[in-house]
């Protein structure tokens, strides 16, 4: 399993892979695929609860998903986000990490936002508890960015970003997850701090790249511009559930094989019982 410090000195050498995933299936396949890193994203709002945001998320859903994760991949890092609200202050912060870490066995937790969280960051840091920084897009200040739109693309928000980008690296964070932000910013970014940046929408000169699982493998119904679906699962499973349907309506499944047998003789026996 990779540690934080590994990850850490990744940079330069290799980029890191890392997946979301938000329970026992979804985490046993990314770490069958060698994934570096599992992050249970608090995208589950959306994949997996049914939600429109990441808002509604609690650390109960977080500490219920990333349980089922750790018994999935116990061989790989894995990074528990804290949802909406849950870091609003040192104590807070640290009561809500501290049971994420114990009650899930995560290896780190992530946080959105910059300059702004500093003082939690170094509180969860001095507990020994790796963090992974999130900049650019941040899905939890959904209502004060005004929707999901790219970020940084103004002189003064570049400008924002890259200081927030180079606190949180000089607070000694393992990484920091670049979102929503154009590749010439990500690309600057990267250069100029020591934390390895992990990409989702920032174009490909960053440290690593992060997806959606279900983006990932073509389970969502649409997909974001950045993302690609390297498998066609949601087709997949329709044309599977559709042959099992028609097989159904047809009376070829279970055919032969797909059936237990008892031998005739027992079976007469039964009835010769049954009728007396
Ligand atoms: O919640 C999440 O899945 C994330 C990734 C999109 C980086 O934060």
């Amino acid at each position: 399993m990779l540690t934080a410090p590994e990850l850490h000195a990744l940079k330069g050498q290799r980029p890191s892979v890392w997946i979301t995933a938000y329970d026992v299936v979804q985490a046993q396949v990314a770490e069958e695929s060698g994934i570096d890193v599992i992050l249970v994203g608090d995208s589950l709002g959306m994949t997996t609860l049914g939600y429109d945001t990441t808002i509604p998320v609690t650390i109960r859903d977080m500490v219920h998903h990333a349980t089922m994760v750790r018994r999935g991949a116990p061989q790989t890092m894995m990074i528990v986000d804290l949802p909406f609200a849950t870091y609003p202050n040192e104590p807070t912060a640290l009561k809500n990490a501290v049971r994420i870490m114990q009650t899930t066995l995560a290896n780190g937790v992530k946080l959105e936002g910059g300059h702004d969280i500093i003082p939690v960051v170094d509180a969860l840091i001095k507990e020994k508890i790796p963090v992974v920084g999130h900049l650019g897009l941040t899905p939890q200040s959904i209502h004060t960015m005004g929707g999901y739109k790219v970020q940084a693309k103004t002189a003064s928000a570049i400008d924002r970003l890259i200081a927030d980008a180079r606190e949180l690296s000089a607070h000694g964070v393992s990484a920091i997850v670049l979102e929503g932000i154009p590749d010439r910013v990500a690309e600057f970014v990267t250069d100029h701090i020591e934390a390895p940046t992990i990409g989702i929408g920032a174009g490909s000169h960053v440290d690593g790249q992060v997806l959606v699982f279900h983006d990932c493998l073509g389970l969502s119904p649409s997909l974001p511009k950045f993302a690609r679906p390297f498998a066609h699962m949601r087709n997949n499973m329709i044309h599977g559930l559709q042959d099992y349907r028609d097989a159904v309506l047809h009376h070829s499944f279970p055919n032969d094989a797909e059936t237990y047998h008892i031998s005739t003789r027992e079976w007469e026996h039964f009835l010769q019982e049954y009728k007396n």
